[in-house]
């Protein structure tokens, strides 16, 4: 069975947590889905994991729509949600809705994710969950605000944390369905856990959120770098490198084809 919007509040309910990671083309996205993850992200990480670039910043619509494509290929199962790149929903709720129309009549996801909490992000929000678009939220370390924040951990101070709990507060408000909580004390996103009634899923935010979410090209080891949050629960990198190895050796010795 599919996963649905409406899993996600009864799985905050029944305190069973949620599994995410991302994908960006058919390949990974049906590794995940036979492995029964129920949210697969097409994070505008792939700016960096996938294309190169060193921020999440030039990533385009078009790019992420184009891999959404791959991506909805691969899921049956999970639900789909692909990231707003930078710039393609801050300018006003007109685009932000235009932008969200385009990730689901032809990208094919099931939801977008777009960051901040503050205000008039709230009310974009808001009319795009009026319009039928869910919405998944994403505060704390915001990538697409590097040049202001840096990668660094958010929520240090009082004064930042109030703020980083009013713009849960106010996601919630705004009719998001589940709201990633990044680089954040765990004990803030405990707080905002047990404040909100949507699913948080953290990512360096500590056990205590309500799901997780891992770049899968970190957790499964293929980069040369990775978060100091993150976890790799595979060394690709190497295993890879070595069979292609092994096959340059064979070919120049003739051991391939036997
Ligand atoms: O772009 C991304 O990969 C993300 C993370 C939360 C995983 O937004």
């Amino acid at each position: 069975m599919a996963v649905t919007l409406q899993n996600f509040r009864q799985w905050k309910q029944q305190q069973r947590k949620i599994t995410a990671l991302t994908a960006w083309d058919f390949s990974i996205a049906s590794l995940l889905d036979e492995a029964k993850v129920d949210l697969i992200l097409v994070g505008d990480s792939l700016a960096m994991t996938i294309l190169g670039h060193a921020t999440t910043l030039p990533v385009t619509l078009e790019q992420m729509i184009h891999h959404t494509q791959a991506v909805r290929k691969g899921t049956k199962h999970g639900f789909l949600v692909m990231d707003l790149p930078f710039l393609t929903y801050q300018e006003s709720s007109t685009q932000a809705m235009r932008s969200a129309g385009l990730a689901l009549k032809e990208g094919g996801a099931n939801a977008v994710k777009l960051e901040g909490g503050y205000p008039e992000m709230a009310e974009t929000i808001a009319k795009l969950v009026q319009a039928g678009i869910p919405v998944m939220g994403h505060i704390g370390l915001t990538p697409q605000s590097v040049n202001q924040l840096g990668f660094k951990q958010q929520g240090k101070t009082e004064e930042s944390q109030h703020k980083i709990l009013s713009e849960a507060i106010a996601l919630e408000q705004a009719g998001a369905f589940a709201m990633v909580l990044e680089h954040i004390p765990p004990d803030l996103a405990k707080t905002i856990t047990e404040t909100v009634s949507i699913p948080t899923i953290g990512i360096g935010a500590g056990v205590h959120c309500d799901g997780q979410v891992l770049v899968t090209s970190d957790m499964l080891g293929m980069g040369t770098w990775s978060p100091p949050f993150s976890k790799a629960y595979a060394n690709l990198r190497t295993t890879m490198i070595k069979a292609i190895e092994t096959y340059c050796n064979e070919v120049r010795s003739s051991q391939f084809p036997e």
